[in-house]
């Protein structure tokens, strides 16, 4: 199970919505750590997967109802250190021996302010810059004794125990969120917890190649792989990385599936041929993808489509190249994540990921995916180590299923054209006012609706987009660009000015949570 020789850190998910943010937390803070949904930890799991500290996270549930989630109790005599953080906090409580009470009238949600006790605690060293702390609350139930050993290092007006610990067994409880950006000095916490637990830090990107290739050396032998290259950072990341560790026995193939951005195929082929000397096939391969969409409007039937061909495409190639044993895939920790450990833990499936939900289960490839670890700055950081050309890393990630996503509802060929058009002036725009690398991913959504206008004399119908633009750190939370309304104004008379087929154009405002950043 171990898939790495660093210090793991084990986060155990209650279904919190913002989990992914302890693991970010950690990760800048040179330290690997894994996040599985409770139901996964069992005796055997924390056996082989020894980690060094443990992190419960919090979760909607109420540790008063039958059958709340629970971590197994041989988790408090692993002899590591433990952090329990909301709930994580009160089942840490309930189960070692506190109480726990509904929180009639004392709910606490959003800011809250913790005041320190006189006992100076280690996990707090340097945190309380005043005599109080901003925090970051969200909790209906309160604990209302603390468990055997605990002491009561920080109190706010709703949560007199708001940060306890039993120093002797390096038990942590904190009734706030540590990890959210509202807790402005959370990260000292996380810094003084890896340090109590004597974490080295040694998650860095060069520790990180070194491992990967070997790794991949180790997994693939003599065998001959394909990487499915989309022109994105992860999968040329991805490419380049096993193209160090196996040379040749790799070709990379190109899918143009009628679902690209305007130039792309011409664009990204070339990049590759004149920068890297590695096998590469251009798979022609429109007709194929845009058929079998025809007709479909259905999310999730389009991208598990589009997944079914990509491999298609990838197991006839592997044939051609000589009977290639593995398939290379640039998967990211948060496609993982919102495919596979959300559906399988306490939340729900988001959407199937084209590269890890949309995969069939008899394929006849074994997968290699050297990023499957990592978060997309991660990423970026591996690619400037691998000496990708920067203006290459700084690209904006463009989904596997392309423009399938961002045209909802039916898929046709005249739609996509208007689509890639209004895209390019989009981009360019952006490129022109200097903004591309302010922003996370910006792109048009063609929306499935006509509407009536007026140009010169005569009456339009034609159809309405959507422009999207999003600022992020992962992906995984989003927010919307703030433009300027002279650049908005000037962006949609360009579009509907030099788009035939486009006479409307709306921006997005939806950030991530409640939307995704893609349409569909
Ligand atoms: P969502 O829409 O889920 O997107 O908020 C988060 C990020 O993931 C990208 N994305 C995908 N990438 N295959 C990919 O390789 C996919 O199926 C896929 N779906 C979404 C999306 O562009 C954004 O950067």
């Amino acid at each position: 199970m171990n898939s790495t020789s660093h210090d793991r850190l084990l986060i155990i998910d209650f279904g919190s919505q913002v989990t992914q943010l302890i693991a970010r937390r950690l990760r800048e803070l040179n330290v690997y750590c894994e996040i599985h949904p409770y139901q996964n930890v069992t005796d055997a799991f924390l056996q082989s997967f020894a980690p060094k500290a443990v992190i419960f996270s919090g979760g909607p549930a109420s540790v008063i109802d039958d059958g709340s989630p629970r971590p197994p109790e041989s988790v408090f005599a692993l002899g590591v250190p433990i952090l329990g953080i909301c709930y994580g906090q009160q089942v840490m409580m309930e189960m070692l021996g506190g109480r726990v009470e509904r929180g009639h009238g004392t709910a606490e949600f959003g800011r809250a302010f913790v005041t320190p006790s006189t006992t100076a605690l280690p996990l707090l060293d340097g945190w309380f810059a005043n005599e109080k702390e901003q925090v970051w609350m969200s909790h209906g139930d309160h604990v209302s004794a603390i468990a055997p050993g605990f002491d009561v290092f920080g109190t706010s007006p709703n949560a007199p125990y708001a940060i306890t610990a039993d120093i002797s067994r390096n038990f942590y409880a904190v009734q706030f969120h540590p990890e959210v950006h509202h807790t402005p000095n959370g990260a000292k916490l996380y810094e003084n917890f890896i340090r109590l637990a004597g974490f080295g830090g040694d998650w860095t990107m060069g520790a990180y190649r070194e491992e990967a290739i070997r790794k991949i050396r180790e997994t693939v032998g003599d065998a001959k792989v394909i990487c499915g290259l989309s022109g994105g950072v992860d999968s040329s990341v991805a490419a380049v990385l096993i193209h160090e560790a196996i040379g040749d026995q790799l070709t990379c193939v190109f899918v143009n599936n009628g679902l690209l951005r305007k130039n792309e195929a011409e664009d990204v082929v070339k990049m590759f041929r004149d920068n890297y000397n590695m096998p590469l096939i251009y798979a022609d391969e429109q007709e194929l993808f845009l058929g079998e969409l025809d007709g479909q409007s259905d999310p999730e039937t389009k991208r598990k489509i589009i997944g079914r061909l990509f491999i298609d495409v990838f197991q006839k190639h592997a044939k051609e190249v000589g009977g290639a044993k593995f398939l290379a895939q640039g998967t990211l920790y948060p496609d993982v994540i919102e495919s596979v450990s959300f559906s399988g833990g306490p939340s729900v499936t988001i959407k199937s990921h084209h590269n890890v939900g949309g995969l069939p289960a008899k394929m006849g490839l074994k997968l290699v995916e050297p990023l499957r670890e990592l978060f997309k700055d991660e990423v970026r950081a591996l690619g400037r180590e691998l000496g990708l050309p920067a203006a290459f890393i700084a690209r904006h990630p463009f989904p596997g299923p392309g423009l399938a996503i961002r045209c909802p509802g039916e898929i046709t060929r005249a739609k996509l054209d208007i689509l890639r058009e209004a895209d390019a002036v989009y981009i360019d725009q952006i490129r022109k006012h200097g903004l591309y690398d302010e922003i996370w991913q910006a792109f048009v959504a063609i929306l499935p609706v006509r509407t009536v206008g007026v140009m010169g004399d005569g009456r339009t119908y034609d159809f309405a987009c959507a422009l999207r633009a999003v600022t992020s750190v992962d992906g995984m939370t989003a927010d919307y660009y703030p433009f300027t309304h002279e650049f908005l104004g000037e962006t949609a008379t360009r579009i509907i000015n030099e788009v035939a087929g486009i006479n409307r154009v709306t921006y997005d405002i939806t950030s991530k949570p409640p939307g995704t950043i893609e349409w569909e």
